[in-house]
C-alpha cells in the first residue's frame, strides 16, 4: 500500500508521515529532502540556484547518502529548495528515484507536494494535510526558537506565504489537492488527532494488507 501525503510547509505532513510509517511498518521518504539536497549541492559548489543545467546535473547526481546532512533541515534550505524545485528538469531527474522507492515490496509512505498528483497517481491512500498560514507560521516559529534560531514571527509568516505562492503557482507539478485526496485540516488538530484522522482513512481502505 502506498500512502501519498501532500501539503504546504509546516502543515504537519512530515510528522504524520513518520507516524503512519512506524504504525504500518512501511518505509518513509520525505521528498522535500531531495529538493533540499539539490539546493545544498549547488550552494556548496558555489553555483547559482537559478542555473538550470547545474541544478539538473545535481539532481541526476543525487544519491541517498546526501540526505543525512543536518544542513538540509534549516529554513534557508527550504527556501532554496523551492527555487530549484520549480525547474522541470530537476523534477524529472528525481521522479524515477521516488517511484522506485514507492514501488518497494510492502508499500511506502511518501510526503511532499506532488506525490498524489504526479509521483504516485495510483496511490491507495492520498492525504492532503493543510492548516491556516498563521498556524503553520506559529509552528515553524516555535520550531526555530527551539532549535536556537530565533526569527520574528512576521518573518516566518512572510516566508511561508512566499513559499506557498511559489509552490502553487509554478507550472511544473504545482501544489494542489489531488481529486481523490482526503483533506486533513490540522489548524485545530494536534499531531495525535491528525494521526487518528489519517489511520481512520487508511484502515477504512483495508490497511496496508488490504
Ligand atoms: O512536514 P511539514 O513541514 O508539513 O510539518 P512538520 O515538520 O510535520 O510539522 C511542523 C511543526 O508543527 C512540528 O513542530 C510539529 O510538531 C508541529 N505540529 C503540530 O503542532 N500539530 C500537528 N497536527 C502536526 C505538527
Ligand atoms: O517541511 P517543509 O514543507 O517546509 O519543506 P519541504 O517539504 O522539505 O520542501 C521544501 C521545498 O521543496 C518545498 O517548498 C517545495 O518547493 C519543494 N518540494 C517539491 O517541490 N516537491 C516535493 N515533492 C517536495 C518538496
Amino acid at each position: 500500500m502506498v500512502i501519498a501525503i501532500d501539503g504546504p510547509a509546516a502543515s504537519g505532513k512530515g510528522t504524520l508521515a513518520k507516524r503512519l510509517a512506524a504504525h504500518y511498518r512501511l518505509p518513509h521518504l520525505d521528498t522535500g529532502l531531495l529538493y533540499r539536497a539539490v539546493a545544498l549541492a549547488l550552494l556548496d559548489a558555489g553555483l547559482d540556484l537559478a542555473d538550470r543545467a547545474a541544478a539538473a546535473a545535481a539532481a541526476r547526481a543525487l544519491s541517498p547518502e546526501f540526505l543525512g546532512d543536518a544542513r538540509l533541515r534549516g529554513s534557508a534550505m527550504g527556501e532554496a529548495a523551492s527555487i530549484v524545485s520549480a525547474q522541470p528538469e530537476v523534477r524529472a531527474a528525481l521522479l524515477d528515484w521516488q517511484r522506485r522507492f514507492a514501488g518497494s515490496a510492502a508499500g511506502a509512505v511518501l510526503d511532499g507536494r506532488d506525490i498524489g498528483t504526479v509521483v504516485c497517481p495510483d496511490a491507495a491512500v492520498k492525504l492532503f494535510v493543510t492548516a491556516s498560514a498563521e498556524e503553520r507560521a506559529r509552528r515553524r516559529h516555535r520550531e526555530l526558537d527551539g532549535r536556537g534560531e530565533p526569527v520574528a514571527y512576521e518573518a516566518v509568516l512572510s516566508d511561508i506565504l512566499r513559499r506557498d505562492a511559489r509552490d502553487a503557482d509554478r507550472s511544473a507539478a504545482p501544489l494542489r489537492v489531488a481529486e481523490d485526496a482526503v483533506v486533513i485540516d490540522t489548524t485545530e488538530l494536534d499531531a495525535d488527532a491528525a494521526f487518528r484522522a489519517a489511520t481512520g482513512v487508511v484502515d477504512g481502505r483495508g490497511g496496508p494488507q488490504g
